[in-house]
């Protein structure tokens, strides 16, 4: 372990790992155009190659967490970095549709991991006043990546060259791998692993020795009520953590989020675009999507979590159902053209804004620690699992049901999540992850003894 690292430096490489996640996920919607041509993909081919990614991903995150909770979230991270390498390398160099889709399986596997465990590492080594701010940094990344995808595809398809649109993946990669190693391991890790020396050390260096016996105290404290494990899982007090995760994670994909993130050329041109203007459209978007992350970053320590989910459902819900109304009532005009680009810009500032940064954050926040990585892993699984089913559906459906119906039905969806939040998720801010878990005891115990008296 190097503790000469300074703390931003641990905070930006502890982050990178989002970068890869957005690069990745984001540059097939370009590539695919000229990947389509030059290795004669047939329509469910081009499906595999664009979906094999979130396959990968869900078996990913379904490994990485347990794997961390026994190996360190540092090591997990690292390999992750190891096989973005190899998928980047594998899939840029692809001589036939097969072995690019099995190397898209495999980047899948390094999104997975790193999805899960990116905030996961960020939120345990934050203080509690700054941990929104501090693990919103993996969804900066995300969206960095997402835009410079977007960058790197506009500036190779004057020549088609697809394999370096895929291949640039690696020097973030590499990057990753060699900052990782430098890196300290979770302290809350380590103590749950017994090591406290080293969990005083890194806590030491990270608060500059300011609060650090109370932390390592606390943290004690919750480590040791716990069996952690797999049986913790099944274990009542746990279960409304478990609910919340899995819902922010499901809902999060059917508000729509990735239908205008991958799909952003394709409903532009559907409402009447053309390709140039569709292209740019796409840059816009992802501009937006970075610019209103920061934003995000300023007020999520003090705004609180919930009050800016539900702002967001709100503003996302009411895009998209003007989207949809416009659509149906005034399709195939200008003005109808222009409420669709406006009102998926208002969009995606306002899910930058929520439930980009915010779920990923509360995911790595609500879960104890005996269970972090599990609870973390199977609520990733969900996202990936859920996003791949958007991911499918949409283009069919788009065709089937049309843009006005379609984009309803997810507005609706924006809908029920704001009864979801305000019943099963509660508020994490300024707290710390011991406190949190502390309260999902209380409120167990508080429920049993209702039972009891009742
Ligand atoms: C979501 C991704 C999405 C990205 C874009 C993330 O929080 O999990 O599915 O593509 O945000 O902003």
């Amino acid at each position: 372990m190097n503790l000469r690292i300074n703390n931003p430096m641990i905070y930006f490489f502890g982050a990178l790992g989002g970068l890869l996640f957005g690069y990745d996920t984001g540059v097939v919607s370009g590539a695919i155009l000229f990947i389509k041509k030059d290795l004669h993909l047939t329509y469910m081919t081009q499906g595999l190659v664009v979906s094999a990614i979130l396959v990968g991903a869900m078996i990913g995150a379904a490994i990485s967490g347990p794997l961390s909770d026994k190996l360190g979230r540092k090591k997990v991270v690292i390999f992750s970095a190891a096989v973005f390498c190899i998928g980047a390398l594998g899939s840029a160099f692809s001589v036939s549709t097969n072995m690019l889709i099995f190397f898209r399986l495999i980047l899948g596997l390094a999104v997975g991991g790193a999805s899960a465990m990116v905030p996961t590492y960020l939120s345990e080594m934050a203080p509690a006043s700054t941990r929104g701010a501090l693990s919103s940094l993996n969804q900066l990344m995300i969206v960095i990546g997402i835009l410079l995808a977007y960058i790197i595809n506009y500036v190779f398809s004057p020549t088609g060259d697809w394999r370096s649109m895929l291949g640039l993946a690696f020097i973030p990669g590499i990057v990753l791998l060699i900052g990782m190693t430098v890196l300290p391991e979770s302290p809350r890790w380590l103590l749950k692993k017994g090591m406290e020396n080293e969990a005083r050390a890194v806590l030491d260096h990270m608060r500059k020795g300011i609060g650090v016996e109370d932390e390592i105290r606390e943290i004690k404290r919750a480590n040791a009520a716990e069996n952690g494990g797999f049986r913790q899982v099944s274990e009542r007090w746990v279960r409304p953590a478990l609910w919340a995760g899995i819902g922010l994670a499901v809902f999060q994909q059917v508000i729509g989020c990735n239908t205008i993130i991958y799909y952003a050329p394709t409903t532009f041109t559907n409402v009447g675009l053309g390709n140039s203007a569709a292209i740019l459209g796409t840059v816009g978007i992802g501009v937006v999507n970075v610019v209103i992350t920061v934003v995000a970053i300023f007020l999520i320590d003090k705004v609180g979590r919930k009050p800016l989910l539900l702002i967001g459902n709100v503003g996302m819900a009411a895009s998209l159902l003007l989207l949809g109304f416009v659509n149906g009532f005034y399709g195939s005009t200008h003005g109808a053209a222009l409420t669709t680009v406006v009102c998926m810009a208002a969009y995606i500032a306002f899910f930058s804004l929520s439930w980009g940064p915010v779920v990923w954050v509360m995911l790595s926040e609500i879960f104890p620690l005996g269970i972090r990585g599990i609870g973390m892993g199977i609520s990733s699984v969900a996202n990936w699992f859920a996003n791949f089913v958007v991911s499918l559906t949409f283009p069919i459906l788009l065709h089937q049901i049309g843009i006005s119906t379609l984009f309803i039905i997810y507005g609706a969806m924006g809908i029920l999540a704001i009864f979801f939040v305000r019943k099963f998720v509660s508020e994490t801010k300024g707290r710390s992850l011991e406190e949190i878990e502390f309260d999902l005891r209380d409120k167990e115990e508080k429920r049993q003894h209702a039972s009891v008296t009742a």
